[in-house]
């Protein structure tokens, strides 16, 4: 479940592309993240995925005409498109994209969208040729000053075997698209978050680093429930596989003293910081420039020094500046675990610490967690997926930005 797509009801409106199959894939993701899923089709569009493929995925009738609109419910289009929170048009082929410009109704997909007064988000899928022509730039250009969201297609192999620029975006990305649109005017609109995520890599030589083992999944899941609540967020991210969310400004801070820039140039207009990332505490004293050789010797000594403390270094700019900011740090410990978590939001005058248990929560879709509030209570939560975890910090911090500590 995913909590912006809970109960919502999306029209996914289908049209004759080559990548209408992949409307299929759209319907299921968000039928399975909770989504209502209401699928509308061109006759084109039903030449290339059959209704019946979305209605087995969705469990609800597919209209693929304005005829079949008006017989399939009540008051036909217009109860559809009128109930709808989000009109999804996935694949967009160019001549949808010119109707919906021109405002005709005269098939299922455009009829809704006329209709309907819900926002509307578009995908375009089309040759390199059709998309960058001048009549489709105008249109989409009309449509984007509408308030329409576009999804610009991906540049990559299309199905004439060229490669360009019309390839229908990843599904993801689109997904991504549909939650930032739902989540516009959530309890965190109007605030920005800066978020960091990930592990940090401090060089030894040109090929090797220091490492640890963060995946960045808790760090990544905040940014998207943040973004899904309305929020502006800046993503930092340090070492990580995950895929860039859109919906969000992202960098990368490899290292432990870029993280300390990307950070200190974030907040100054920050309502939350939320420091996720698993920043480590030593780095080699100098980069070998040459890799470093096995030799004969049996040891190799490195000589450590420390990184910057960016919590303390945060700290210290808040106490200057007086910006008022909700700060939220991790405390990923092996032993004393709260005793640590306790210490650290002290010394770092944070307003909400996440102790968890280490190594188990590195890298699992589980965390075992305990939120400790300055000023407030200290609450043992069950085992939590990091987007649970991650709406329950979201959640403090909207609380605490309504009703700020005296
Ligand atoms: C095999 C095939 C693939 C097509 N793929 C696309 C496409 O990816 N994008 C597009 O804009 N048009 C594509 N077209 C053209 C559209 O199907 C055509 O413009 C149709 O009228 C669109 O109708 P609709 O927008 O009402 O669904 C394709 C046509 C064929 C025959």
């Amino acid at each position: 479940m995913i909590r912006v797509l809970k109960d919502k009801h999306i029209v996914l409106g289908v049209t004759g592309s080559i990548a209408a199959f992949k409307a299929a894939g759209l319907a299921s993701q968000l039928t399975q993240a909770g989504a209502n899923v209401d699928v509308v089709m061109t006759r084109e569009a039903a030449q290339f995925i059959t209704p019946l493929t979305l209605e087995s995925l969705t469990h609800r009738p597919v209209v693929t005409d304005v005829m079949a609109l008006l017989a399939n419910s009540e008051i036909g289009h217009v109860a559809l498109g009128r109930g709808a929170d989000l009109l999804l048009v996935a694949p967009a082929t160019a001549h949808t994209i010119a109707k919906l410009a021109l405002g005709l109704a005269d098939d299922a997909v455009s009829a809704t969208a006329l209709d309907t007064r819900a926002p509307l988000v578009i995908a375009p899928a089309m040759e390199t040729g059709m998309w960058e022509h001048a009549a489709t730039r105008e249109n989409v250009q009309k449509l984007a000053a509408r308030g329409a969201v576009v999804v610009e297609p991906d540049v990559g192999h299309l199905a004439s075997g060229a490669s360009g620029q019309g390839r229908l975006a990843e599904l993801d990305d689109i997904i991504d698209v549909v939650r930032a649109t739902l989540g516009r005017g959530g309890d965190l609109a109007g605030r920005k978050i800066v978020v960091t995520a990930g592990g940090t890599q401090e060089p030894m030589d040109p090929v090797r680093v220091i490492a640890n083992h963060s995946s960045g999944k808790m760090g990544f899941a905040l940014a998207e429930c943040a973004r899904d609540r309305g929020a502006r967020v800046t993503l930092i991210a340090g070492t990580t596989a995950l895929r860039t969310p859109r919906g969000m400004e992202f960098m990368t801070a490899k290292q432990a003293c870029e993280m300390q820039d990307a950070v200190l140039g974030s907040i100054t207009d920050a309502d939350a910081l939320i420091m996720a990332a698993a920043v480590a505490d030593f780095r080699p004293a100098r980069a070998e420039e040459q890799k470093i050789k096995k030799g004969d010797t049996d040891t190799l000594t490195l000589q450590l020094v420390k990184n910057p403390d960016i919590l303390r270094q945060v700290k210290a700019w808040r106490e200057q500046t007086h910006h008022a900011m909700i700060v939220v740090g991790f405390a990923a410990e092996t032993q004393d675990l709260v005793a640590n978590a306790q210490a650290k939001l002290q010394a770092k005058q944070l307003d909400l610490i996440v102790a968890n248990p280490v190594p188990q929560s590195f890298g699992s879709d589980k965390e075992q967690a305990i939120l400790i509030e300055r000023g407030g209570p200290m609450r043992e939560m069950p085992p939590l997926t990091k987007e649970e975890l991650a709406e329950e910090i979201l959640g403090f911090i909207a609380k605490r930005l309504q009703t700020p500590l005296l």
